[in-house]
């Protein structure tokens, strides 16, 4: 838990929220508190009804033309427009906070605040990289000691490195000769280091091992990132990402793999990979200064689909029953000849895939939150267009990828949209007149929901009761509110009114978008009770869980349990590991042990093909309420649920 800073007390409820980051958003701070404040604008600061009084403390705040001069002098800010820089006493004015300003819910989750990171804190100890350089003062050869160029720097690497037996590249013979009369016999070796032999793989003349680079890549179906490594230090000296120009070619893996299989679709797919990787690894070199000869090395990973596409393997037996990739260990790629703009000594390391849905990406992310190594029961999810999940600890792992469909990225969601800027990422409902609070990315004008968002909006309907636990919309409300009606496709809810996002029409949450929701997140509840079944464990036996990738960014956890997307676990057991794959990548390019670990690990990890579990349809059937048929399962929100009724 990060160090708390500033605690924040909102008046007249006497509600005080501990603050944990620097110039923190005043409506942040108060959405978590679970204080409702008038926000309709999603934090823009144009609809002005965010207003309130700062009664003492330290802050910031942005001028704006919806208070008035008077308003200004007597202390009102725009709580989005505010930043906290101490401690601070806050007054919710009556037109801000309706009757009661107060939720009836309990304390905010303080660690959507603290946002606890794992994966990055990875141990800085001194790199030691797959390719390696060592600078070889060789002896010149004379009349009587005329063994071969290559011979004689092969007796120095055995000599002073104590590495005997080293294979070569066929391109490195080639140059060999003239890099050693050019450096006057004094050179930098590079060689591969595997677990089971040593491979020269290029030769420069002079001492350049003061500049030397990995490159670690991840490669998304939505999202290419990368990050450039200064092999020496450990340290990250560039950090860049691009849509995957894929995307054209289809959403996600299962249309990718279709567009493979028609005429030069393969081809087409591969390229585009491979020029976004370009554009980012352009990006990466620039920002931090670096030419592209001065990489030794890359490590890449990417989900199965992604991996064959980025090495021109057909993907297609992948997608038919039995569902069986064309490898799960990858040899060492030439870069170059994928088509990466690097010289041809760059070799790629390609993390190894379980199942054709449990990919390099997911082997990558248990490197680095070190399941494999802890004693732990964890659970690891990581839910994009599939949820795949793992569970175990250092002794076994299982794992499944729910094909949960794209709803939390915003597929099949009217106003679904991914957690980019004008998503609506946070949502509160007032539980006596049913208005909503709602922040955006960015804090501009809404022009959607995204992941986050859609989980607040199902917990806090449920909980407010504007939906049952079946997902109906309750129709007797719209008696009471004007935002639930029935519109063109079924009821629905208002979440912003037109005047106040960045559409033509207002912004809605209808009853199909909720269906899909729900269908969402109870695939991937039934996988992860698939799993647990079939090692004879239970929900309860879980002691951390870690969440993975872009969308676990903003969730917040406590809801994300209310409507039964995760377990009902001690929600301080829940971090989120930020983009995991890349994370690994960088552990595995800086450390040569790490890749040894990451085969090992992805050959302990046991998959379950979910289409072939005899209990995963009643699992998923069981999951399709709000939180979940087996109310026992999640008993505090039953308890919410059951005082919210008879409130
Ligand atoms: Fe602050 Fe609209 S002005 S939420």
């Amino acid at each position: 838990m990060p160090e708390k800073r500033y605690t924040v007390r909102f008046e007249p409820d006497g509600v005080s929220i501990d603050v944990y980051r620097e110039a923190e958003n005043l409506l942040r701070v108060a959405m978590v508190a679970g204080v409702h404040v008038n926000a309709s604008c999603g934090g823009a600061g144009t609809c002005g009804k965010c207003k309130v009084k700062i009664l003492e403390g330290e802050y910031d705040a942005k001028p704006s033309s919806k208070l008035t001069d008077a308003e200004w002098d007597q202390g009102y800010r725009l709580a989005c427009q505010t930043q906290i820089l101490g401690d601070l006493v806050v007054e919710v004015p009556v037109e801000s906070r309706y009757e009661k300003g107060v939720l009836a819910r309990e304390a905010g989750p303080e660690h959507v605040l603290a946002a606890a990171r794992l994966g990055d804190e990875y141990h800085l100890v001194t790199p030691e990289p797959a390719v390696q350089k060592y600078y070889l003062a060789l002896p010149p050869p004379t009349d009587d000691q005329n063994v071969s160029d290559l011979g004689r720097l092969g007796q120095v690497l055995k000599r002073e490195h104590d590495i005997p037996r080293v294979s070569t590249d066929y391109h490195v013979m080639a140059g060999l000769a003239t890099a050693l009369r050019d450096g006057d016999w004094k050179v930098t070796a590079s060689v591969l280091h595997t677990h089971t032999s040593r491979r020269l793989t290029r030769v420069e003349p002079g001492d350049t091992r003061a500049r030397t680079f990995a490159l670690a890549i991840d490669i998304g179906t939505t999202t290419i990132h990368g990050a450039l490594l200064d092999a020496n230090t450990g340290e990250e000296v560039a950090r860049a990402a691009d849509y995957n120009s894929q995307v054209s070619m289809g959403e996600d893996v299962i249309t990718r793999i279709i567009a493979a299989l028609k005429p030069g679709g393969l081809e087409g797919l591969q390229k585009r990979a491979v020029k976004t990787t370009n554009g980012v690894l352009a990006e990466l070199l620039t920002k931090a200064e670096v030419d592209a000869g001065e990489i030794t090395h890359a490590v890449l990973a990417g989900n199965t689909t992604m991996t064959q596409l980025y090495l021109g393997l057909n993907p297609k037996y992948i997608r038919e029953a039995p569902y069986v990739p064309t490898a799960n260990f990858f040899p060492p790629v030439r870069l170059a000849e994928l088509g990466i703009k690097v010289p041809s000594h760059v070799l790629g390391y390609v993390m190894p895939c379980v199942a054709s849905y449990v990919g390099g990406d997911i082997t990558a992310g248990v490197l680095a939150c070190g399941i494999h190594l802890d004693s732990r029961l964890t659970l690891f999810m990581d839910v994009g267009t599939n949820g795949e999940i793992v569970i175990g600890n250092q002794d076994w792992m299982v794992s499944a990828s729910a094909s949960a469909g794209p709803a939390f990225e915003g597929g099949g969601v009217k106003f679904g949209m991914r957690a980019t800027y004008g998503a609506i990422e946070q949502v509160r409902i007032n539980r006596e007149n049913l208005e909503p609070m709602i922040l955006t990315i960015g804090q501009v004008q809404p022009k959607g929901v995204c992941g986050s968002g859609m989980i607040d909006c199902l917990a806090e309907f449920a909980e407010a009761g504007i939906v049952g636990q079946n997902g109906k919309f309750n129709q007797d409300l719209a008696s009471r509110t004007d935002r639930i009606r029935e519109g063109e496709t079924g009821w629905e809810y208002v979440l912003c009114w037109k005047d106040q996002t960045q559409l033509d029409q207002d912004l809605v949450v209808t009853e199909p978008d909720i269906d899909n929701l729900i269908r969402t997140k109870g695939s991937i509840y039934a996988a992860c009770s698939v799993l647990l079944k079939s090692v004879g464990l239970q929900f309860t036996d879980i002691e951390r869980i870690i969440l993975a990738g872009g969308f676990g960014r903003y969730i917040d956890v406590e809801k994300a349990m209310a409507i039964g997307l995760l377990p009902e676990v001690d929600p301080s057991t829940v971090s989120y590991g930020g983009n995991t794959s890349l994370t690994g990548c960088k552990l595995a390019a800086l450390y040569r042990d790490k890749i040894e670990e990451v085969e090992g690990l992805a050959t302990m990890i046991t998959n379950i093909e979910l289409s072939a579990s005899n209990i995963y349809m009643d699992e998923y059937v069981a999951a399709l309420f709000l939180p979940h048929t087996r109310m026992e399962e999640f008993p505090r929100q039953a308890e919410r649920l059951a005082a919210a009724l008879a409130g």
